[in-house]
């Protein structure tokens, strides 16, 4: 059996390395390097009791938790198993049969719409504008392929990584909204994939109401730290929830996981110690790839940071050479609309990153 990972596959690399797990520098998942809120590995050690029934299959506590927290209606709530699970619940759960994703981005929206049997078309940013799509552009994509009179299937939704994996690049929350209620307009699904929002919630566009016809996805695995657990949710109009829903399996999150998000959610402390820790990492970080010789580290709004190695260096043979040591980097030579010379990067702890730049250093 094979099945394709987009990084975090620690379970993978320490049985191809015959290593443990935790021997690994995991810099290709880009998780809050602070680790889970303190709240939730008390939350862990008393939940004992929730092994022994179904989990709750409305996800009650949690979205009641959400609802208070973005001081929307809980109807507004759809939880799933990672953000991935909504992912693929969303094109038969609002019959989308063609697709325009915003690149170059996360390829799991394409693995979507070919799990269902649909199409994509993409609109790709270039290297020469650093991988930063204009919305004249998209707007314009969106307005020719729904245009009556096209061969191909007319266009059913748009979608949107912001900030976007991996470039790191995010659009302001106003040019977000202008592209989902243009969306609205031509009758088109605007998806807008706030995974990474959470270190900059400036960009979001939840703080307002949605524009109709809007699906926000959002995850508890990066800023949270908790990719084990699998939980993300959708933040949509009640009847855009209960289509969701009906495409659900149920009890698809588990108890445990529901319960720890609501701890996590609610620990305000480390979210702003984990904010203020990201805040100058990054930079640090970021500097200190820009100083090794023909590196380019893109300018970044999340927890990560997208590298292109100097003209004849190839990220995959610098990939394989950094995880013999242990130390694992997403290759990102296969994204379409990026070079072989891409390669992506986790923020992650001071001691941890600086052993990165030593690495990295002598490839
Ligand atoms: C942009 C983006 N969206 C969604 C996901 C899925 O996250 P999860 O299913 O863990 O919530 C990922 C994971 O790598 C991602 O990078």
């Amino acid at each position: 059996m094979r099945r394709a990972v987009h990084g975090g596959d620690v379970y993978g690399a320490a049985r191809e390395l015959g290593r443990a797990p935790d021997r690994l520098l995991d810099f290709s998942a880009s998780i809050n390097p602070l680790g889970p809120s303190p709240a939730v590995l008390r939350m862990l050690s008393r939940a004992r009791t929730v092994l022994c029934h179904y989990p709750d299959p409305l996800c009650w506590d949690l979205r009641q938790a959400l609802a208070a927290y973005w001081r929307r209606s809980p109807q507004a709530f759809i939880i799933g198993n990672g953000s991935t699970e909504l992912i693929h619940l969303l094109p038969a759960a609002l019959r989308i049969g063609h697709l325009l994703v915003v690149g170059p981005t996360f390829s799991e929206y394409t693995s979507a719409m070919a799990r269902s049997g649909g199409r994509v078309s993409t609109v790709l940013a270039g290297q020469t504008d650093s991988y930063r799509p204009r919305l004249e552009l998209v707007l314009e994509a969106m307005r020719q392929a729904g245009r009556a009179g096209t061969r191909s299937r007319p266009l059913d939704a748009v979608l949107l990584c912001n900030p976007n994996s991996p470039t790191g690049v995010a659009w302001e929350a106003g040019a977000v909204r202008t592209l989902a209620r243009e969306a609205a307009r031509l009758g088109l699904w605007c998806v807008v994939d706030e995974t990474f929002a959470d270190y900059c919630e400036s960009v979001s566009i939840l703080g307002k109401t949605l524009p109709p016809r809007t699906i926000v996805l959002r995850s508890f695995t990066k800023f949270y730290a908790l990719p084990g657990l699998r939980v993300g949710y959708a933040v949509a109009s009640p009847v855009v929830v209960q289509q969701l829903s009906e495409q659900q399996p149920p009890w698809s999150v588990n108890m445990l996981a529901q319960q720890v998000a609501v701890a996590a959610l609610q620990d305000d402390r480390h979210r702003r110690r984990s904010l203020q820790f990201m805040d100058r990492e990054r930079i640090r970080l970021q500097r200190g790839l820009e100083r090794l010789s023909g590196v380019r580290a893109f300018p970044t709004k999340a927890n990560f940071i997208l590298l292109e190695l100097p003209v004849g260096q190839q990220a995959t043979r610098a990939v394989s050479v950094l995880r013999r040591q242990g130390l694992l980097l997403r290759d990102c030579t296969h994204v379409p609309g990026l070079n072989d010379r891409s390669l992506r990067v986790a923020v992650r702890t001071r001691r941890e990153n600086d052993r990165l730049l030593k690495a990295l250093s002598c490839v």
